[in-house]
């Protein structure tokens, strides 16, 4: 159980698991996420499930190695087993009404926007996906959203593959040739996801964002993960991870996530 069946290295700090799991991968749905654990006194980790096999009774996990209990996680190879693996956590991503959809994935967010777009794929939408990251080399699962979409977008920054800008350069261009779309879901850093909330606001796009937020229990009872949407405070482990953008409150999520910084450099110096 829990036994990393294959690895693969997408980027230089980027790395993808197909780990054993039937009883995750039996009852998984778009959306969800799983908590782990590398050690028994470890911190708690959060990752979005981004691909399940049901017959194969696998998951896929994609994480950054940004800190100590992911490149613990990141040297684990085939063979291994996490030893701590809980889900399906969190609520499947409801959508909103109509066929046509944008999923938006920026950065390490393409691994969860993925299975949305399999998903909208699989149940006859008209898929258009956008991907984005800074350069080419940061790029990854090119391949995998291309296949599950109608239309397929690529925006890097420094212009070394697809669209020179960004993932909303793209999107105002499909709204601006009149592309019919009738819901966004888009997930990637907090500016990003901002961004696209801003600009289908003014559109009147129903828009769909999906938080990696800091979680500790992820039961809805330590409150780590509180966000305000709406005006009411949400959980993103119980209520989420997806939320409606127009009503979620990005600037505290920007505030909490650098004051997650600052402790994070601290316990590093
Ligand atoms: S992780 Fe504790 S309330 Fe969500």
């Amino acid at each position: 159980m829990n036994k990393i069946i294959e690895r693969r290295d997408l980027t230089p700090s980027l790395i993808q698991f197909i780990v054993d799991a039937p009883m995750i991968a039996r009852r998984a749905q778009p959306g969800q996420f799983i908590i782990l654990k590398v050690r028994e006194q470890g911190e708690r980790i959060p990752l979005t499930i981004a691909d399940f096999d049901r017959e194969r009774g696998t998951i896929t996990l994609v994480f950054q190695v940004v800190g100590k209990s992911t490149s613990l996680l990141g040297q684990l190879q085939p063979g291994d087993s996490i030893p701590d693996l809980l889900g399906p956590l969190g609520e499947p991503t409801e959508h909103p009404q109509g066929k046509y959809a944008v999923c938006i994935g920026g950065g390490v967010g393409v691994a969860p926007v993925y299975p949305e777009a399999k998903g909208l794929h699989q149940h006859g939408y008209h898929v258009t996906s956008i991907i984005g990251a800074r350069t080419r080399d940061l790029l990854f699962f090119e391949e995998e959203m291309a296949g599950v979409s109608d239309k397929f977008y690529v925006a890097t920054d420094d212009g070394s593959k697809g669209q020179k800008g960004f993932v909303t350069t793209i999107l105002q261009q499909l709204i601006d040739e009149g592309q019919p779309i009738d819901f966004v879901i888009a997930v990637g850093p907090i500016p990003m996801m901002k961004a696209v909330a801003n600009l289908t606001r003014k559109h009147q796009i129903k828009t769909i964002v999906s938080l990696n937020s800091l979680m500790v229990d992820g039961t809805g009872m330590c409150g780590g993960c509180r966000v305000t949407v709406g005006g009411e405070v949400k959980f993103t482990c119980v209520d989420g991870p997806a939320f409606d953008a127009h009503l979620l409150d990005f600037d505290e999520q920007t505030r909490r996530l650098s004051m997650y910084k600052d402790k994070e450099q601290e316990v590093r110096e």
